[in-house]
């Protein structure tokens, strides 16, 4: 496939900013690294072959391979493979099918224990770990690093899928995982070789108008742009035989509704105290 015919599935149109550029235009960015990232989509069936030795290991090197912010490190990954300890953390976590079908579940840990717990051996003070920033420092460090291992996974045929199920019981995860306190599994990944029998397609994004600005927001620029997604995404969802969830404004709102719709996670700022985060 071209790169100019990834980039229409992508956007889910031949309308967007890159349309009219050539495939010799286009050809510095014609690479094994980005055709995978236009091609990437959330894999939620699973075929039955384990994932490759070193799989795991391969992955977190890529992971660790992200930037990090002063260096820090503040994350880590739990690596499952057991079925019923992966049962155990579907039963909270929504009870995903793709969980059960996954040979490898990564969960994706927000971790600054490891240096609250070199604060305390070298007694040094280490008070910055009990601010939000610290927090949002690992989160934002887990994130970059699961989205690294991730691509490299992909890039070995293999297929993934994000999991903020986690989230929904936070305190009952760490118990499962044996998380020490000052850590948080910000997510989950399943990870295996996607059944070919049910293939995933390439999600049409926004209209590159809606999150694009040049020198400064443009708040005006979302709601032409998100009226033409709705139209998109309607003929996504036509094409691949899906049932239509709605327009995607309203549907997307509707699961932003208020604390009904956070299933559990309207408390997280509760299981995070508990779990030894102040947040200041
Ligand atoms: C942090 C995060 C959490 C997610 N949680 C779930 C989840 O619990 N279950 C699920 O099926 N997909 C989950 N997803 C996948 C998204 O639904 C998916 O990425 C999005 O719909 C776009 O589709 P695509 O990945 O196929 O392009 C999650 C994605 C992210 C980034």
């Amino acid at each position: 496939m071209t790169l100019s015919a990834r980039l229409n599935a992508r956007y889910g149109s031949h309308d967007h900013p890159l349309a009219h550029l050539s495939e010799t235009e286009l050809s510095d960015f014609h690479n094994h690294t980005f055709d995978g990232l236009l091609q990437h989509r959330s894999v939620r069936a699973f075929d039955t072959r384990a994932v490759p030795e070193h799989t795991v290991e391969m992955m977190v090197a890529a992971a660790q391979s992200a930037s990090t912010s002063s260096n820090f490190q503040t994350w880590s990954v739990v690596s499952v493979t057991d079925p019923e300890r992966k049962a155990r953390l579907n039963a909270v976590s929504g009870q995903q099918k793709q969980i059960d079908a996954c040979p490898l579940f990564l969960v994706w840990i927000a971790d600054m224990a490891r240096l609250r717990m070199l604060g305390e051996q070298r007694q040094v003070p280490h008070g910055s770990l009990d601010y939000l920033e610290a927090f949002l420092v690992a989160n934002i460090d887990a994130s970059l690093a699961a989205q690294n291992a991730a691509v490299a996974a992909e890039a070995a045929g293999l297929g993934v899928v994000y999991i903020g199920g986690i989230r929904n019981s936070p305190e009952v995860v760490a118990k499962e995982l044996g998380l020490p306190p000052s850590s948080f599994a910000a997510f989950g990944m399943c990870v295996g070789y996607p059944d070919p029998k049910r293939p995933a397609s390439v999600k049409p994004r926004l209209p590159m108008s809606a999150v694009l600005h040049h020198e400064q927001y443009n708040p005006l620029a979302f709601d032409s742009a998100t009226r033409e997604y709705n139209t998109i995404m309607n003929r996504f969802y036509t094409e691949q035989k899906m049932n239509t969830p709605g327009e995607w404004d309203l549907h997307t709102l509707s699961r932003l509704s208020g604390e009904k719709a956070l299933r559990g996670r309207e408390n997280l700022k509760t299981h995070l105290h508990h779990l030894g985060f102040e947040l200041k």
